[in-house]
């Protein structure tokens, strides 16, 4: 799946004005890399097509259905970024909230790669939205910083300066609030040399044998002159969604040989922005092959946040204005809204009032949705802003004061995360949680749901502990379970002997 370039006009031996008859446009591209939105016949970037991709990758859209349920489930009215669709897609949410409901146990895991020092809004709002549903579920969490993954991929950078990336970055998301007794953060270079990593370190030997250099290279577009590590990289973000790759967090002893099957059977949830995608369904096809075999991670994908610029353009790292940075002063945040925010807003005042304003991609409108909870306040802004009644101008004031008291915190909190503070959160350890301390469905001790769905099964079809009917999928586990169960006692029988 090599992206070829089309030849360029001077390849072709023509004068750069000659009109060709080639068209400008080009598809949106969307891979944990590259990430561009399509363009049109004119050159113009457009938005990005969220069904699409998620059509295309076969995800399931989130709708009101799922959210009442998260709601009835958790007790939680749902987070505004999952209200409003800024979390738009997702695998397997509902099974998830299935192990909830039963109290059971499972794992929460996200990331970053720590490509620059510098992080803004669209980097920490991911983190923020885990630290939510780490509050709503209270479970484990651990976030892996992959400065391994930086340096394999960019040419440029140095192992000690990625390092140095992944700390600066660790102490910005610890800023965000994480418990520290359930929250275990690592940069992989640190915990991959620590001897606490044998087990993940098994797992992802065990992975790396389960997949192909054709399926990298379907998955990622890589090719034969991909370096090797690259290639191999993608296991060891895979199995980190394995609760087995830590066993400390729950007590058990990291320095045997042998990984906790029952860990390994531990369920998953990743937050991410969609173009994580490809690493997740590279674990989700291939989990149920390890010896002991993990359940599918569930997955819950984000949009891209729109940059200063608006739709289609990218916050960047290497354009200051392109974004709020978390260590932008409130001087700069103010500037940069009121000078590079994009603007839905007519040419001039007296265009505004006759003709009104687009909210919709008015980038100080977007950033409002972003971090103002109240939906009533802001359908009476896009209100406002389309009748003409509300000015580009008092949008922005509006956005100004927002962002600049959500950054201003941020720093506060920031300016506390010591180098003693970031070792605890790197330590490995046993982490507390509680859980669901009402559940409100018996456990399933045999078998873990698989399907959410049951499509009316035949009278013979065996009964789950909730008494519904199993799904086929559900039974395919269950004999597998009552195997593995059966070896396992033929194993003990044979030890008594
Ligand atoms: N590959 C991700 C990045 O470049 C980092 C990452 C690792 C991650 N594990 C993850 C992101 C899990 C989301 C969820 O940013």
């Amino acid at each position: 799946m090599e992206n070829e370039e089309p030849p360029s006009v001077a390849a072709l031996g023509l004068a750069e004005t000659a009109t060709l008859p080639v068209s400008k446009a080009t598809e949106q591209e969307i891979n944990p890399w590259d990430v561009q939105a399509a363009v049109d016949e004119q050159g113009n970037v457009l938005e990005f097509d969220y069904e699409a991709i998620s059509k295309k990758w076969a995800t399931k859209l989130i709708d009101d259905e799922l959210l009442e349920r998260f709601e009835r489930v958790t007790g939680h009215k749902p987070h505004r970024w999952l209200r409003r669709r800024l979390f738009f897609s997702h695998r397997d949410l509902d099974l998830i909230l299935d192990h909830y409901e039963r109290g059971e146990d499972f794992l929460l895991y996200t990331g970053r790669g720590p490509s620059s020092d510098s992080m803004h809004i669209g980097h920490t709002i991911p983190f923020e939205f885990t630290k939510w549903i780490q509050d709503v579920f209270d479970v484990p969490l651990v976030i892996m910083l992959t400065d391994d993954e930086k340096f394999l991929f960019k040419e440029k950078l140095k192992q000690p300066e990625v390092y140095q990336f992944a700390r600066d970055n660790a102490k910005d998301i610890i800023a965000i609030g994480f418990d520290p007794k359930k929250t275990f953060i690592f940069i992989d270079s640190e915990f991959f040399t620590s001897g606490y990593n044998r087990h993940f370190n098994l797992n992802s030997t065990e992975f790396e044998k389960l997949v192909t250099n054709n399926q990298v290279r379907g998955a990622f577009g890589f090719h034969g002159s991909t370096n090797i590590g690259s290639n191999a990289f993608a296991a060891k973000q895979c199995v980190a969604a394995f609760a087995s790759s830590y066993p400390f967090i729950w007590g058990i002893d990291h320095t045997t040989y042998f990984r906790d099957k029952k860990l390994a059977a531990t369920p998953c949830i990743i937050p991410c922005a969609i173009d994580q995608d490809p690493y997740f369904r590279l674990v989700r096809e291939n989990c149920s092959r390890m010896d002991d075999p993990s359940p599918k991670p569930g997955l819950i994908h984000s949009k891209f946040l729109t940059a200063l610029q608006g739709a289609g353009g990218k916050m960047s790292a290497s354009n200051p204005n392109s974004a709020i940075y978390m260590s932008d002063t409130a001087k700069v945040i103010k500037n940069k809204i009121n000078k590079h925010a994009f603007s839905g807003g007519q040419e001039t005042l007296e265009l505004h009032k006759e003709l009104g304003g687009n909210p919709d991609i008015d980038v100080a409108y977007q950033y409002l949705t972003y971090f103002d909870d109240d939906d009533e306040k802001l359908a009476k802004f896009a209100e406002d802003y389309r009748k003409g009644e509300m000015l580009t101008g008092d949008m922005k004031k509006e956005c100004i004061n927002l962002m600049t008291a959500y950054v201003t915190r941020f720093q506060g909190a920031r300016a506390k995360v010591t180098d003693e503070i970031l070792d605890e959160y790197k330590k490995p350890r046993k982490l507390g949680w509680k859980g669901n301390q009402n559940p409100t469905k018996p456990k399933l001790t045999q078998a873990p749901a698989e399907a959410s769905t049951t499509d009316s099964p035949p009278d013979s079809v065996p009964l789950g502990e909730d008494g519904k009917p199993l799904t086929k999928n559900q039974q395919k586990k269950l004999e597998k379970l009552k195997q593995i169960e059966a070896k396992k006692k033929e194993k003990e029988a044979a030890k008594k002997q």
